[in-house]
């Protein structure tokens, strides 16, 4: 297998958890046979990646609930960061699974996606125009996550890993409900609202 270790190893970060040295990867699959391919190397990037994108989250979600005027959406945000909160859990479960030691790759398109929101917060109005940004801001995140765990759960079905595909489908399907509340806010409240206030 060709190595593309030394890519991965730039990236690797601390969250506060033990860093693993990248190196040639060797899982049990269900059949007993070892997994050392392409695909699993993929998988433990990206499970890093999403690791360190779901931290990160939970960090900024707390300001951005702060800013928001909309009691549905504060309930909304604040579900979610709860729901966050268990997703960072079952990851550490999938790296359990798989023998590996729980740890992190900075996520350059969450950390993007985190200075976007950063800029709406600044840029708009506080009120529906405010909370109109923020879950255009947050629907961006979701969809993020949504491509993640179901690209995730798709690499564990093909390498055998059933507990780990188990685990991405409830996190996939919250993040999917999360975006659909994101939506039927934004549609049945906050959008008409900041549609009929003028700029100041
Ligand atoms: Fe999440
Ligand atoms: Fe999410």
């Amino acid at each position: 297998m060709k190595s593309t270790n030394s890519n991965n190893r730039s990236r690797e970060e601390n969250n506060g958890h033990t860093v693993t040295s990248a190196g040639s990867e060797h899982e049990a699959g269900n059949d007993g046979t070892l997994q050392s391919s392409q695909l699993m190397q993929l998988f433990l990037t990206e499970l890093k990646d999403i690791y360190w994108a779901e931290h990160a989250l939970a960090t900024a979600f707390p300001k951005m609930i702060e800013s928001v005027t909309s009691q549905e959406l504060v309930a909304v945000l604040t579900y979610h960061l709860t729901e966050t909160a268990a997703q960072i859990g079952r990851l550490e479960e999938v790296f359990k699974s798989i023998g590996k030691p729980v740890s992190g790759l900075k996520c350059a398109a969450m950390e993007g996606l985190l200075k976007e929101a950063e800029t709406i917060m600044e840029d708009c109005k506080k009120g529906a125009m405010l909370d109109a940004g923020i879950i255009v801001a947050a629907q961006k995140i979701e969809h993020y996550e949504i491509a993640s765990y179901g690209s995730l759960r798709q690499f564990a079905v093909t390498l055998g890993l059933d507990e780990a595909a188990s685990l991405f489908e409830i996190t996939l399907d919250e993040e999917k409900a999360a975006n659909d509340r994101l939506t039927s806010i934004a549609v049945e409240s906050v959008n008409p609202e900041a549609s009929e206030k003028e700029i100041i």
